[in-house]
């Protein structure tokens, strides 16, 4: 039987789960309050070593969507941001949350459901999430966003992004995307985001991945 990449870290009140499919080393965890992750401790994370409200602090800082909680007395329960926003960081990944829906996520990843990073180099081996591979592939995009959209006239409610094979994403929902300056840019209801790293016109897609020959495998 092939090992899972869900790790669980059973605490009395909370327990913390890690999917390493997910993590891309953000380092949240690393700035939890307390002892609740040490590394190189066995085991790394003991939920019971601080309060269950740093436990969902710090789950719900991970942008990767790696880690989740469940809380025992079935209290506190994730719920989406109130708005749907995508940052396009410096040379990097998009950072996704809201009420996700992304299309062919796997049903055991409850993170992506609220937080994920997807990938926009087109060298992730984990599409449509990040698994880092930017970094060796020297991707460079610094995340400036030149347009600002049609704008909303609300904002959450689900947003659904579909990887379009060997094309961009598509996502429809209410969007804001935010540049990696931290300014909310673009507002907007669809959007078609480059995920082949050759775009003139990143965050967008420009229909590059034809010229490219990219393949989302
Ligand atoms: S943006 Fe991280 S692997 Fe592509």
């Amino acid at each position: 039987m092939s090992k899972s990449p869900r790790y669980r870290y059973p605490g009395k009140a909370a327990d913390v789960v890690w999917d390493e499919r997910l993590c891309i080393h953000i380092g949240e965890c690393g700035r939890a309050k307390g002892d609740l992750f040490v590394a190189k401790r066995e085991p790394w994370c003991q939920p019971d070593l601080t309060s269950v409200a740093e436990v969902v602090d710090v789950c719900e800082r991970c942008p990767s969507g790696a880690l989740v909680y469940e809380v025992k007395d079935g209290g506190t329960v994730e719920r989406p941001t109130s708005r749907n926003t995508i940052t396009v960081t410096y040379n990097g990944p998009l950072f996704v949350r809201g009420d996700l829906a992304i299309e062919g996520a796997a049903l055991d990843m409850p993170g992506v459901r609220f937080r994920a990073a997807l990938c926009r180099c087109g060298q992730s081996k984990n599409k449509p999430f990040c698994d880092n591979s930017h970094e060796t592939a020297a991707f460079k995009d610094h995340g400036a966003v030149g347009e600002q959209g049609k704008g909303l006239e609300a904002e959450g409610g689900k947003l659904e992004i579909k990887p379009i094979k060997d094309g961009p994403l598509q996502v429809r929902g209410n969007l804001t995307l935010t540049a990696s300056s931290g300014l909310a840019r673009w507002r907007g209801a669809e959007a078609y985001l480059c995920r082949c790293g050759s775009s003139n016109n990143k965050p967008f897609c420009d229909g590059s991945h034809k010229k490219v020959g990219f393949k989302s495998g």
